[in-house]
């Protein structure tokens, strides 16, 4: 039995969540009593995350969904509710492009993050919406990132498209206000994942990528850390929530640093694959 029942009788979707955050975000919502509803584009990582809840004695079912295509997660949304109810949504499955310039990205590169981060995030709203407001509540959780306030250079497609997510989110929550549908932003902050320690530059630039681990050393937290505060958000009317505030950035980056994060040891391995793309840098 879960140790915590603040949200017992609820089912809650994660997608994204063979691994990473998304995984941690569905051991936090099951710990806390939800049924939770694991997806990501591999069968046997769903599965594995599936089996490894369930040992944690948490009810998980789960299922391939790729966010790109609209039937793939209407099918889980179908999943979800086959347990009974849909109560939380959390659009977390995520990618990022290749390192490097804009005029110099690879076209298929910048379709594949748009394709997930922006048609993912509206599939997901969009299969789980409609039964929020049917039933007058539900909370949904688009997953913020580094660019959602201003531009970062060399990163455009991620970032502009964790822009685009903020706005999306923010104006669903103008479309569903009075209705006690709840929409939630989630940034994490820097967290010690796959997408962090598994990085593809463009070939002339991933010099530059050395400074990561230790920005990462500074502010990272590990997915379990970042994970908790999803509780918070599903419980509550918060709008948002963001890991780095400028107090944080101090008090965090000071507690790793005294950690001893920053030594060479301690780092998050850093993985760089280097593509040629077709211009000079
Ligand atoms: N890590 C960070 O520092 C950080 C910071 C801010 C925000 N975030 C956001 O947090 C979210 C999770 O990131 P993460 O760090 O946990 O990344 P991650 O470790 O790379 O995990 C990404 C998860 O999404 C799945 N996925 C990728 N593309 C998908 C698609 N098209 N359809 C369905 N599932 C897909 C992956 O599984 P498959 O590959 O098997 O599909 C995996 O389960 C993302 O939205 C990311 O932008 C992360």
């Amino acid at each position: 039995m879960p140790p915590h029942t603040v949200l017992q009788g609820r089912v809650a979707v994660v997608t994204g969540s063979s691994r990473g955050l998304g995984l941690a975000m569905a051991r936090v919502l099951g710990l806390h009593g939800a049924v939770v509803v694991l997806a990501s584009r591999s069968d046997d990582g769903v599965a594995a995350a599936v089996g490894r809840l369930r040992l944690e004695g948490i009810a998980a079912d789960g299922r391939r969904c790729d966010t790109g295509d609209p039937a793939d997660v209407d099918a889980l949304r179908d999943m979800a509710l086959s347990r009974g109810t849909l109560d939380i949504w959390v659009n977390n499955a995520g990618t990022s492009g290749v390192y490097g310039p804009t005029a110099s990205t690879p076209v298929d590169d910048f379709t594949r993050v748009v394709r997930t981060n922006i048609l993912g995030t509206f599939h997901g709203a969009r299969a789980a919406l409609p039964v929020f407001l049917e039933q007058g509540h539900g909370d949904l959780v688009n997953l913020y990132g580094q660019g959602d306030r201003g531009p970062v250079a060399m990163q455009n497609a991620y970032a502009s498209s964790k822009r685009w997510v903020r706005q999306f989110t923010e104006t669903l929550r103008l479309e569903t206000k009075g209705t006690g549908v709840r929409v939630h932003g989630m940034n994490p902050g820097l967290v010690e994942t796959a997408l962090l320690g598994k990085v593809t530059s463009q070939a002339g630039y991933e010099h530059r990528l050395g400074a990561l681990q230790v920005v990462v050393g500074l502010w990272g937290q590990s997915a379990d850390q970042a994970a908790q505060p999803i509780l918070d958000l599903v419980t509550s009317d918060k709008a948002e929530y963001r890991f780095l505030t400028r107090r944080r950035l101090v008090t965090h980056g000071l507690h790793n640093i005294l950690a001893g994060r920053l030594r060479r040891t301690n780092r998050m391995p850093l993985e760089v694959t280097v593509v040629d793309t077709d211009r000079e840098p």
